[in-house]
């Protein structure tokens, strides 16, 4: 089956850059983005340099399919419709009510994005998970597509996506591996074809991995889980390097130089952030919980707990670092957004580590380089639960760094950008400021 015509539903982080990606490899397959939320999408059909993601290479991808194959619609029943194939690629957020609320995956989108493709299907279609989802999620999406159509056959993939915000189109144009996982029936396996067949378009065969639905699903988690991981063992062993006088980044070269080791993901940071290894965790948490395997959920429960430690022992070298009380304090707070390269705050240390500082006394200065002073202010309204016009008086957000004029007394920089580097530089040799501090765990 030769398909011509995609539509992906959810234009966020995944949606927006993956289908963008599609297009411009497969100038001969038309992709559209749908999205619930008509301000997402009007931004994705404006100027380049306000696309509501932010990631370095996307904008040029976008300037080159954009109208040519790739397109970004609100009218989703109509590119239903029209689409042999669809992919799902919205929020799996955490529960925050009902059963499993603060762990269990929130389905709610993925479930009306299957009613949606009942409703509006009138041919059979492939159905393409692309969210991050609980093992045996695709059972459900299948009842829900058969009990509100007929005669319709869809056909459920798995197909995670592995892309990390801030290298996200160079991660998609070189992936490690790209994962399908299909039903092993004969239009299952033809589906996982028609699925491989596209991204066979610029990655070699050898990378593409097919497997069944559950492993597809379940290797997603697994895989964030197994990252987030090894950043929570090297930030336990940076709490054991401040006490005993071993330097964290020796260690971390000495141990990242064995090979059956390597050296990714061992710097130490003041914790990870980001909208998926937190809640994939809990979910894989809670999916061990529910077969009863309560030893590997606490197992992997400690990969956030150590990562909630790490975040509150910077907090707190702040905090001790003036005798335990910041009124009166002025703390410049450098980067917002959860890493380099990106403009998603989602579950970034310096959000926590912000409201630390701020309910201990401290004014605050914040500067993140893409990250929007929009997004600051509804992270501080969301999370701190204050309004931001009631204490505007001492939180200052800069959309400028280097002309700022800054009476500060110390620097907190929860996510490093190499842009940082002359600012700090200048602060660092200017005479009026000369020894405040920096606080930042720099790899
Ligand atoms: P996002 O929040 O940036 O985007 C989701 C989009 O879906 C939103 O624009 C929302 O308006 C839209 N949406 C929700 N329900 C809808 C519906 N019923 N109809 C139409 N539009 C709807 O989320 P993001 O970050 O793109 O994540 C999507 C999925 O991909 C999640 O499951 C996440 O775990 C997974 N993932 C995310 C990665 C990341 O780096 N952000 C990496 C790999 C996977």
């Amino acid at each position: 089956m030769e398909v011509k015509n995609i539509c992906c539903i959810g234009a966020g982080y995944v949606g927006g850059p993956t289908m963008a990606v599609i297009a411009l490899k497969c100038p001969h397959i038309k992709v559209t983005v749908l999205d619930a939320n008509p301000e997402k999408i009007k931004a994705w059909n404006g100027t380049l340099d306000s696309l509501p993601v932010y990631e370095p290479g996307l904008a040029e991808v976008v300037k080159e399919a954009r109208g040519r194959n790739l397109f970004f619609s609100n009218d989703i029943a109509g590119n239903i419709e029209k689409a042999e194939m669809i992919f799902m690629a919205v929020n799996t957020p955490t529960k925050t009510e009902g059963e499993g609320a603060g762990m269990a995956a929130d389905l709610r989108y993925i479930e009306a994005c299957a009613y949606d493709i009942a409703k509006y299907s009138k041919s059979d279609k492939i159905v393409i998970e692309k969210s991050t989802l609980p093992v045996r999620t695709a059972e459900k999406i299948k009842d829900i597509l058969d009990k509100n159509s007929t005669n319709i056959h869809f056909e459920i993939l798995s197909n995670p996506e592995f892309l990390a915000e801030g290298s996200a189109i160079q991660d998609l144009f070189k992936s490690d591996r790209v994962l399908i996982g299909g039903d092993e029936s004969e239009s299952g396996q033809q589906a996982v074809k028609a699925l491989v067949d596209i991204y066979a378009n610029w990655i070699s065969k050898e990378k593409i991995l097919t497997t069944n639905v559950w492993s597809s699903e379940l290797a997603k988690l697994a895989s964030n889980a197994m990252l987030a991981q090894r950043i929570s063992s090297i930030n336990s062993l940076s709490a054991l390097c401040e006490k005993t006088g071993a330097d964290i980044k020796e260690l971390s070269k000495a141990i990242g130089s064995d090979h059956r080791i390597g050296p990714h993901f061992l710097n130490a940071s003041v914790g990870f952030g980001g909208s998926c290894f937190q809640k994939d965790i809990l979910n894989l948490v809670y999916l061990c919980k529910y077969y009863g395997l309560d030893e590997v959920a606490d197992y992997w429960h400690h990969v956030i707990k150590i990562n909630d430690f790490q975040k509150k022992r910077f907090a707190q070298k702040i905090l001790d670092y003036f005798g335990g009380n910041l009124n009166g304090k002025v703390i410049l707070i450098l980067g917002w957004a959860f890493k380099e390269n990106t403009n998603d705050s989602r579950e970034s240390p310096a959000i926590y580590v912000s409201n630390y500082l701020f309910k201990a006394g401290a004014s605050l200065v914040i500067f993140d380089p893409k990250v929007s002073q929009n997004n600051i202010i509804s992270d501080i309204e969301n999370y701190w639960e204050i309004k931001y016009k009631e204490s505007s008086e001492n939180l200052l957000i800069l959309d400028e760094l280097e002309t700022a004029n800054l009476n500060i007394d110390c620097i907190a920089i929860p996510t490093f950008w190499s842009q940082f580097e002359k600012f700090l530089l200048r602060f660092s040799s200017d005479l009026n400021t000369y020894n405040k501090p920096i606080f930042q765990i720099k790899n």
